[in-house]
């Protein structure tokens, strides 16, 4: 008789990558909940089997989920963020959890400077200005030169690290906060967040979300950037308090703001979408064909390690 296949519980599909589902169905019984009617009556008819599962940092997965499952190994996540995994949970009952780190550096990085160029020159306003005929009929405000100017990293973990890289054409000068200086990196670094806020022109946050940066970036810090400051945030809609966000934007306290994430996401406040000095994207940092596939590819990558040696090749750090 074969060996009995592991079971998987699978809580999103993955088109991106078309052979995801049959290089799974290879090893494991793939319960696709998404394709299900009754997704908690499924959950509780294969509890018991289930020992991998499989999610993404877009989606919950909460304590409530993990303790449906009680033989449940390895959880594998789609992307690099944790914070909407419950990990401290997981990990107490002795579930590894992994996520796919460093392969979304790059396009990650590329969009964060897209959102600074966006904010500085003014680009989806000018955008709708030609969209709306109002080329040659009305003005438009100058922009703001990126060149030469300070950019402020909060947390150079692999992404911030390859932000910063990319200010190398721009001739800025760059600078960090972290909890700790890195050894190994060539920028300043600035051990009080107020202090970045004040000297930087830009003020990028790359710091990880969940509950030990949430609101880092209060109404002081903002303030502080200033009325010429521009904020652009990567990380997690959580790291900055939105109330005063919207606050200092329509006051002009804060210059402007480039925001891929929100505190709850799809729900863009009205507030942020009437405002001109702020460009909003919804959460595509890592939306390519290229990043998007290796991340599904580094997710199965995890499962197959796990079912091969037990272990998850990029496991989160408990
Ligand atoms: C991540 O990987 O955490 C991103 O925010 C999702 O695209």
């Amino acid at each position: 008789m074969p060996p009995k296949k592991t079971t998987l519980l699978q809580l999103l599909p993955f088109p991106v990558l078309p052979d995801f589902q049959s290089r799974a169905a290879r090893d494991c019984h793939v319960i696709e909940l998404w394709n299900e009617t009754d997704p908690d009556a499924v959950i509780q008819a294969h509890r018991d089997d289930i020992t991998v599962l499989v999610t993404s940092a877009m989606m919950s997965t909460p304590a409530s989920l993990i303790d449906k499952l009680p033989n449940l190994k390895a959880i594998c996540s789609n992307g690099v963020g944790y914070d909407s995994i419950d990990v401290q949970h997981a990990h107490k009952k002795g579930i590894q959890v992994s996520n796919t780190p460093d392969v979304l550096n790059d396009c990650v990085a590329d969009l964060t400077w897209g959102l600074i160029l966006a904010c500085a020159r003014t680009l989806g306003r000018a955008e709708r200005h030609v969209r709306a005929n109002q080329w040659g009929r009305s003005s438009l405000p100058l922009g703001t030169k990126v060149t030469g100017k300070k950019l402020g990293i909060v947390g150079l973990g692999r992404v911030g690290q390859a932000i910063a890289e990319r200010s190398v054409g721009f001739k800025m000068d760059v600078r960090y906060h972290n909890r700790n200086p890195r050894a190994d990196a060539p920028w300043t670094y600035e051990g009080s967040l107020m202090e970045l806020a004040r000297w930087a022109d830009f003020l990028v946050i790359a710091t990880v979300g969940g509950a030990s940066t949430r609101h880092l970036i209060d109404q002081n810090v903002m303030e502080t950037l200033g009325p010429n400051g521009i904020l652009i945030n990567i990380s997690r809609g959580s790291v900055v308090d939105e109330a005063a966000l919207i606050e200092a934007l329509t006051n002009g306290r804060l210059g402007g703001a480039g925001l891929d994430v929100f505190d709850v996401e799809p729900n863009v406040p009205d507030a942020l979408k009437t405002l001109e000095n702020v460009v909003i994207l919804p959460h595509i940092a890592s939306a390519t064909i290229e990043t998007r596939q290796a991340m599904a590819s580094l997710v199965l990558d995890n499962v197959d390690a796990f079912i091969e040696t037990g272990k998850v090749i990029t496991p989160i750090p408990g």
